[in-house]
């Protein structure tokens, strides 16, 4: 076979299109460096895992594996609906959020017309789901603390734009918009797009906004105020500590929920990964308790930064984005060959940052001295020096 089939097999833009490379299981790392008792803290994931009653669930509903899943998320969709006192047809679920940031796309872009609006260092998979369809994709200029310029975002609008997705709190920064700028982008919105709120993070960030520490805004509650261009992204992943299950819901006007849903695929969300969310929602005392160890987690990061004189940034996700101030990919391998396994955020544009995921205490704290010693044993120790 000539090698220019395969060259020319899938459009150009699909050649283009790189590899989402996600980070390495425990199970890889330790049998390629021969080491034990890895941890990993490099995807944002609950430590604590899922909640007991969703284990109990899903457990219960393998034996029933042999059909096919509820199709429309009936028992899920009404009790997210019931809970956000929305009506059921302004929830649609997805294998992740992921699927439906790419179902957005799909449902709602012209290839090479329409485009995708985001900002840089934003969350990656809306600049994987613009080039899988073909979709420009335009990113504004951020803030000198990585975070959403909100003049610069609105200033990048235009007749073009048809998806804004702004990720509130953003991963890999952790920077979030606050209620102001947020009210200024929806105001600023051009009539023909969708403001996409991916609140994947929305259980940490909203625990902060209940202290009184920042000013959250309710992507939501604006919408019940005549805007149907808005529309909410939120998961099982994160706090629900159900990543490997995938399962992930949008909530919007009926009618643009209706549309992303032609391009469902069928039974796109298991039966078990249902069973599993339903029973996660129940429990919210381990939310609870999952959002004040992240906490607690995310200030001794800050603290070790801080004290080795590095950069960090301030946090409404379960993540620190440390600037290391040196080759961060380097920085990730030694730390790997300790066993910790944390995220190099090269791929994103931040070749000197890694993201570090909150972990149990006992795992933050075996992170916090292995980035101390890997540190300090190549810099001849960096504490003392100017925190920037
Ligand atoms: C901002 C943001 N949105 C969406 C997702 C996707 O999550 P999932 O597809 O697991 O629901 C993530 C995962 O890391 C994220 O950080």
């Amino acid at each position: 076979m000539s090698s220019r089939f395969f060259e020319t097999l899938a459009p150009q833009y699909i050649h283009d299109l790189p590899v989402y490379q996600p980070g390495k299981p425990i199970e890889e790392v330790e049998r390629e460096l021969g080491i034990e008792s890895a941890i990993k803290i490099a995807s944002n994931e609950n430590p604590m895992g899922p909640s007991p009653r969703a284990v109990k669930a899903a457990k219960k509903a393998i034996e029933s594996a042999h059909w096919y899943p509820d199709g429309g998320a009936f028992r899920l969709r009404s009790a997210l609906a019931d809970r956000l006192e929305i009506e059921l047809d302004e929830v649609i679920v997805g294998a992740g959020s992921n699927e439906i940031i790419h179902m957005i796309v799909q449902a709602l872009c012209r290839p090479g017309v329409d485009e995708v609006l985001t900002h840089r260092y934003a969350f990656i998979s809306y600049r994987l789901a613009a080039m899988a369809h073909n979709v420009p994709f335009v990113q504004a200029e951020v803030t000198d603390q990585l975070a959403c310029d909100a003049d610069a975002l609105i200033a990048s609008m235009s007749s073009r734009t048809k998806v804004v997705f702004l990720a509130n709190p953003n991963n890999p920064t952790g920077a979030y918009v606050n209620t102001r700028d947020f009210e200024r982008i929806v105001d600023a919105l051009p009539e023909q797009a969708l403001l996409v709120v991916d609140e994947a993070y929305h259980e940490y960030a909203t625990y902060a906004h209940e202290l009184g520490e920042v000013e959250y805004p309710q992507s939501q509650a604006v919408r019940s105020r005549d805007m149907p261009r808005i529309f909410t992204l939120r998961t099982f992943s994160k706090i629900y500590g159900l990543s490997g299950l995938r399962v992930g819901y949008g909530i919007g006007d009926r009618r643009v929920v209706d549309l992303i849903n032609r391009v469902r695929r069928p039974f796109n969300v298991s039966s078990v990964a249902q069973v599993a969310a339903l029973a996660a929602l129940d429990d919210q005392e381990h939310v609870s308790r999952s959002r004040q160890a992240a906490r607690s987690s995310i200030a001794a990061l800050r603290d070790c930064a801080g004290s080795l004189g590095l950069k960090s940034y301030p946090s409404l996700g379960n993540f620190v984005l440390f600037d290391v101030g040196r080759d961060a990919v380097a920085t990730h391998e030694e730390l790997l060959r300790e066993g910790v396994i944390v995220r190099p955020m090269a791929a994103w544009g931040l070749p000197t940052c890694l993201r570090i995921s909150v972990g149990t205490a006992e795992q933050t704290e075996r992170a916090i001295r292995t980035l101390g010693d890997v540190l300090g044993s190549s810099t001849g120790g960096l504490a003392g020096k100017d925190a920037t």
